[in-house]
């Protein structure tokens, strides 16, 4: 062991939960990883376990540290990065959730969601939050667990019910980031960027929005205190007699897509990351000013350190990408993610097949919470090469779908784009996402720029980086591919992809 210090990132996504340690120079000296399960109440609803992904974040930080032998002391700063929008309440004196976390992807409130357009409340939320009226992010999830929750749950003597005692302030709502800060440091806080995806805040004002709240009759008592990602008045410390065993500084929070902007160092306008994780996210950096979108693309918080402006992104958001390649495992298509690559280059082309991911709905650009998953094109001769072939294309169609929006919408075109997530291992998904978006594809040495950017958050808010210029010499280029397609067949291929898009609109019914 020796006496070097170095900062730690909890990483905690929508499979799973990650800590990863990194040194001076941006490099992972330990990781560890947990995986907690995916309950799937009824069709369309996706909930998690509060209790088990705190349990599991205690585990894989401890883990981590003993395997490398490292002192929890050596930790001089603590950065959190999480799945966005997933919703939970919990007591504020027991800590204990009322109820499951609703995940980002469930679709339980869509015919809310389709009351508020029905209404009218599209163009007004849009103007405020940057968002989509959709399913997808907070608002409706708190509003439906203030409806919904059992206050048997609760496991307090007072039987009153949920809302009574949200507006008495007994009770406190955050995305997953509050849900660590809180266990880690007791303190009720979110991010800029995390608060950013809740459907609540004003992104204009940086303040929670007092219609929206109103509408959503959410009392402002159970809303977390919203901090800069990167801060150095720090959300609080680790508490020295708990499971650490260290006061350790937790000093930055960041939406997980976010930290991959900021962990690719996409620092200046115009420079932009597609992460490939359960979904894909792709975030473009427009500077100190919101860009509305004509596009389906989302307006959100791209980053703020303390004392600086805020940066805002435009965001194309797919929902399934990585999750379309867990599937073909759950369905024993294939034994693992590694084997996409070989079945797929077994053959020359799906033979017309196209698969549409959208389980839970379709994201940007194309936006419709009843669309289902598709596949079109299938003959007798259709096998399994074909299916994963169109899997992993599924995943290039629907980032250049993003790509057309964002260079629609920025006016910027892109010459290349940086990429990241467990999927950007595979070498095949990267030339076809080159070829199909026809631009160069980037993919740098640490793929786990998630972290890494959460980690940049905490360490540059004590001091452990003194400039966002370190950060840049970290950053270096693993491997990059170019288009190695023609460009009238990459537009022929895409042209049956939307045609494709449009036979999975509109399947789920009520
Ligand atoms: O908006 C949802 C997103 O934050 C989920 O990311 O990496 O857990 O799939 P991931």
């Amino acid at each position: 062991m020796t006496d070097e210090t170095y900062i730690g990132a909890i990483d905690q996504g929508t499979t799973g939960t990650r800590f990863m340690v990194f040194d001076h120079a941006g490099r992972v000296v330990a990781n560890a990883y947990e995986t907690h399960e995916q309950i799937y109440p009824e069709p369309g609803w996706v909930e998690h376990d509060p209790v088990e992904i705190w349990e599991n974040t205690q585990t894989v930080v401890t883990r981590a540290l003993e395997e490398e032998g490292l002192d929890p002391e050596q930790l001089a700063a603590l950065g959190i990065t999480n799945q966005r929008e997933t919703t939970l309440i919990w007591d504020e004196e027991t800590g204990r959730p009322i109820h499951n976390a609703i995940v980002w992807q469930d679709r339980r409130t869509t015919d809310r969601v389709e009351e508020l357009q029905e209404v009218g409340m599209a163009g007004p939320i849009r103007e405020k939050t940057g968002l989509e009226v959709d399913a997808y992010f907070s608002a409706t999830k708190v509003e439906w667990l203030l409806d919904n929750a059992d206050p048997i749950k609760l496991q307090r003597t007072r039987p009153e019910d949920v809302r009574d005692r949200a507006e008495q302030g007994e009770l406190r709502f955050g995305t997953i980031d509050s849900w660590l800060i809180d266990r880690l440091t007791g303190n009720h806080i979110t991010d800029v960027t995390n608060a950013s995806r809740t459907m609540l805040f004003n992104i204009r004002e940086m303040e929670w929005d007092e219609e929206l709240l109103a509408e959503f009759d959410v009392p402002e008592s159970i809303l977390p205190e919203v901090r800069p990602s990167s801060d150095a008045d720090l959300y609080g410390h680790t508490d020295p007699d708990g499971f650490l065993g260290a006061a350790v500084p937790v000093a930055g929070a960041f939406g997980d897509q976010q930290a991959a902007l900021f962990g690719q160092t996409c620092f200046d306008p115009g420079a932009a990351k597609n992460t490939y994780g359960t979904g894909s996210f792709f975030l473009m950096n427009t500077g100190e000013e919101p860009v509305e979108s004509d596009h389906g693309l989302l307006t959100t918080v791209g980053f703020q350190r303390s004392g600086e402006p805020v940066q805002y992104a435009l965001e194309g958001a797919i929902f399934i990408t990585g999750a379309a390649i867990q599937w073909l495992e759950d369905i024993e298509l294939i034994d693992n993610p590694a084997q996409t690559e070989t079945l797929a280059r077994s053959v020359d082309s799906t033979d017309g097949v196209y698969l549409v991911p959208a389980f839970t709905g379709l994201g940007a650009p194309h936006w419709d919470g009843r669309a289902r998953g598709t596949i079109v094109g299938m003959t007798r001769g259709t096998g399994k090469e074909h299916l994963v072939r169109a899997t992993l294309e599924s995943i290039a169609y629907q980032t250049r779908d993003v790509a057309e929006a964002m260079e629609a919408d920025s006016g910027i075109e892109m010459a290349s784009l940086r990429v990241d997530g467990g999927a950007v291992k595979n070498n095949f998904l990267c030339q076809l996402q080159s070829d199909i978006v026809q631009t160069d594809i980037v993919r740098p040495e640490v793929d786990e720029t998630t972290a890494l950017g959460s980690a940049y958050a905490a360490g540059l808010a004590v001091g452990y980086w003194e400039t966002i210029d370190e950060l840049r010499d970290n950053w270096q280029v693993d491997r990059e591919f170019t288009p190695d397609m023609n460009p009238e067949d990459a537009d022929a291929l895409h042209a049956r992809w939307i045609d494709a898009v449009d036979c999975s609109r509109g399947w789920a019914r009520e």
